[in-house]
């Protein structure tokens, strides 16, 4: 209990008293309610999250219980509490900024010690290889600059509330179908630059004491005994001191596992109980493995303060949370399209509004799986579509006292139609639905509300659709709707967010963390490649015998993630990665790029228009040519809030590894000697300014 001494330096005390069986009792955990056959004798000593492990009240050592908590924390509804439900990952990476991902963790962090959790499950960060993924929602984006260093920033403040952090699905699941059988087959190079760039930023930034290892396989191994992911990358080359937890059943073994260097076992000892003590007594596991194992779990009690800052349950400001949650959602919004400044709308002016959409006079939708945050009222069932009560339809009503808003349900198009023909305007609420455990078919509205949105503008020219959705949606409506928001999961304070963005309260500011195509034709994988009919499905994650998988996603297009596709293969797109646009307008300046470590990129920017916005400006760089890599990557970014009319200098420091390749031979990042070309502009396709540069 000395606080002077390091983390490593108490873990080793701690570890030095403890008993086998305590040894054992760290590396797994004690079931979870609703899994599993035979619930463990000491399953009422759980928190009602999703796991934990047992105290060693002797030595001072508390118990460690684990929520879920990817946009709040999970599960209040059977626990008879209450959560702030925030905008979505997806969302809190649109705005590009890293103080929000940092207030996004904090608020996470205080809601989980308030609610007697000591550890999140929260800070998914597979990048977008496979937008139909149901899990896209919960994850940052396609980028693995932008993604690892948002997920960084809010997994460093959830940390400073004195909560366990967490990273996950360490590696490379990237889809949902058959995420329990599959191989995810990829080359070394394409890995490191893309996927395992996204944790390995994560995890320098927000330092998360716990790495999650995922379901699925990477190049042959399950995830969770990957010798490769866990014990050559994560612990020796980045040095990560933490611990790593499987995916709920994604234990496999004990002797491969062990040593491959899966630290724990969650939800339930399968593996990392008896058997594994039997392994340690045989002399199959060797004890310094298992001291290695339990030495990282204390050593993450001691490095994020859950032993110095014991349980302190309080009760969690819900008016905050609303508070931090509109403001979260208004500055994630993205304005795709404005066509003849059909936004924002004028109060004066608008004398009639038709709401249009699946329940927008009650609220708006959320993401499903284990990151659901419950709205108020009784538990819902796994993967019931979850609306949050912010009406669109009273958010509107408010913000236009003196005119009539009329709601239709857009069940019947032609009465959608006919309401939005007596309108001034019409403002359809669309959504797609997304969940932890299955993929989208395909990245179409469901639920014929391409029609509905098409007979809609098509009786009314001055249609916005807001869309709600957990990835990218195609719009075959688009040349006829003048105004569209993608307003993402947005959170439960959702409508009154919208509101503010469809009046112009506040200027939207936020951009694509992920490239719109045109189709699934152009997707690098345009049919999803699904399980086999004997494969295991959820079945197999709890299976007891040595797993192998049982079909492959061959990634081959490597490098090529999102934008990085589309301009290698010159795919026109919807809208592109970093897109979005505002109430006012920017022009950029005076690039000045200053090779140093890494490089110095100095801009200027401008905001041409009348109304005071912030812009979120990105650098890009081409790699010299004998690279072979994708056309463009991004490298850094920075969010300029500037006045109408004001011009500010930036500078945006990048650092080397951005601007280095992994070079498989050598087994380390490269900064080769060449000509780089550095360009700087509001998106990936509108890139102003350009300078090249030899490096290094
Ligand atoms: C999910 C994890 C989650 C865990 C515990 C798994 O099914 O993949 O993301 O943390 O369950 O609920």
């Amino acid at each position: 209990m000395n606080t002077s001494l390091s983390p490593d330096e108490r873990a080793e005390l701690v570890l030095k008293e403890l008993t086998l069986d305590e040894k054992i009792a760290l590396v797994h955990g004690n079931g979870m309610r609703g899994w599993g056959k035979t619930p463990s004798p000491i399953a009422y000593l759980g928190n009602g999250g999703a796991g934990f492990v047992v105290s060693v009240p002797r030595l001072g050592i508390p118990m460690i219980q684990m929520s879920d908590a990817a946009y709040g924390v999970r599960a209040s509804a059977e626990n008879g509490r209450y959560s702030t439900a925030l905008p979505s990952n997806i969302a809190s990476a649109s705005s590009w900024d890293v103080n929000a991902a940092c207030e996004y963790g904090a608020l996470i962090g205080r809601e989980l010690r308030a609610q007697g959790y000591n550890m999140t499950l929260g800070g998914g960060v597979n990048i977008t290889r496979e937008p139909r993924n149901g899990r896209t929602f919960e994850y940052m984006g396609e980028d693995p600059v932008l993604a690892g260093t948002l997920v960084g920033n809010r997994i460093k403040c959830e940390r400073q509330q004195h909560v366990i952090g967490d990273i996950k699905h360490y590696a490379v699941n990237d889809q949902e179908s058959g995420r329990t059988d599959v191989d995810s087959v990829i080359g070394k190079r394409a890995l490191r630059e893309s996927d395992l760039l996204a944790f390995e930023i994560g995890i320098t930034i927000g330092q998360p004491d716990a790495v999650m290892c995922s379901y699925n396989a990477v190049n042959g191994d399950y995830a969770c005994e990957n010798k490769y992911l866990l014990t050559n990358v994560l612990k020796n080359e980045w040095k990560f001191k933490g611990f790593v937890v499987s995916d709920w059943g994604g234990t496999h073994s004990v002797e491969k596992a062990s040593a491959a260097g899966l630290d724990q076992e969650q939800p339930e000892d399968l593996f990392y109980g008896a058997k594994l003590k039997a392994a340690v007594e045989a002399g199959r596991v060797p004890m310094a493995e298992l001291d290695d194992h339990a030495r990282r779990v204390l050593r993450a009690e001691f490095a994020s303060g859950v032993v110095d800052h014991p349980d302190e349950r309080g009760v969690i400001d819900p008016e905050a949370g609303f508070e931090t949650s509109r403001k979260l959602a208004e500055q994630s919004i993205v304005l795709l399209k404005n066509a003849n400044n059909i936004l924002p709308l004028q109060r004066e002016k608008v004398r009639s509004v038709a709401v249009i959409g699946t329940r927008a006079d009650f609220g708006m939708i959320s993401g499903g799986g284990s990151a659901q945050v419950d709205p108020p009222g009784k538990p819902g069932k796994w993967q019931d579509h979850v609306w949050f009560p912010t009406s669109p339809l009273k958010a509107i009503r408010s913000r236009f006292p003196g005119a009539k808003v009329e709601f239709d349900s857009g069940e019947q198009p032609a009465s959608a139609a006919a309401l939005a023909k007596r309108s001034d305007v019409a403002i359809v609420f669309a959504h797609q639905w997304i969940s932890e455990g299955m993929d989208l078919p395909n990245l179409s509205l469901p639920d014929n509300q391409d029609a509905v949105i098409d007979q809609v503008a098509s009786a009314n020219p001055r249609t916005i659709v807001v869309l709600e959705s957990g990835t990218a949606v195609t719009m075959p409506w688009i040349a006829k709707v003048p105004g569209i928001l993608e307003a993402w999961y947005a959170g439960n304070k959702g409508a009154d967010a919208v509101a503010n963005v469809l009046v112009g309260d506040v200027n939207p500011s936020a951009k694509l963390p992920m490239t719109f195509p045109k189709s699934e034709a152009d997707l690098p994988h345009p049919k999803l490649v699904m399980p086999p009919p004997d494969a295991g499905g959820s079945n197999a994650v709890a299976e007891a015998k040595e797993a192998k998988p049982k079909f492959a996603v061959h990634y081959d297009e490597g490098l090529k993630v999102g934008y990085k596709w589309y301009d290698a293969e010159n795919k026109e797109v919807l809208f592109p990665f970093g897109f979005g646009l505002s109430y006012t307008t920017y022009k950029y300046s005076d690039l000045k790029v200053m090779p140093g470590t890494g490089a110095t990129a100095s801009f200027t920017v401008t905001n041409t228009g009348k109304r005071d916005g912030a812009e979120i400006a990105q650098v890009y760089v081409a790699m010299p040519q004998n690279l072979q890599e994708p056309p463009k990557r991004l490298v850094g970014f920075t969010k300029v809030p500037l006045r109408a009319g004001e011009s500010k200098q930036v500078q945006v420091k990048i650092d080397p590894k951005y601007l280095s390749i992994f070079d498989e031979a050598g087994n380390a990042w490269k900064l080769e000697p060449g000509s780089y070309t550095f360009m700087v502009g509001g998106s990936s396709k509108d890139l102003p300014l350009k300078q090249q540069v030899n490096l290094p």
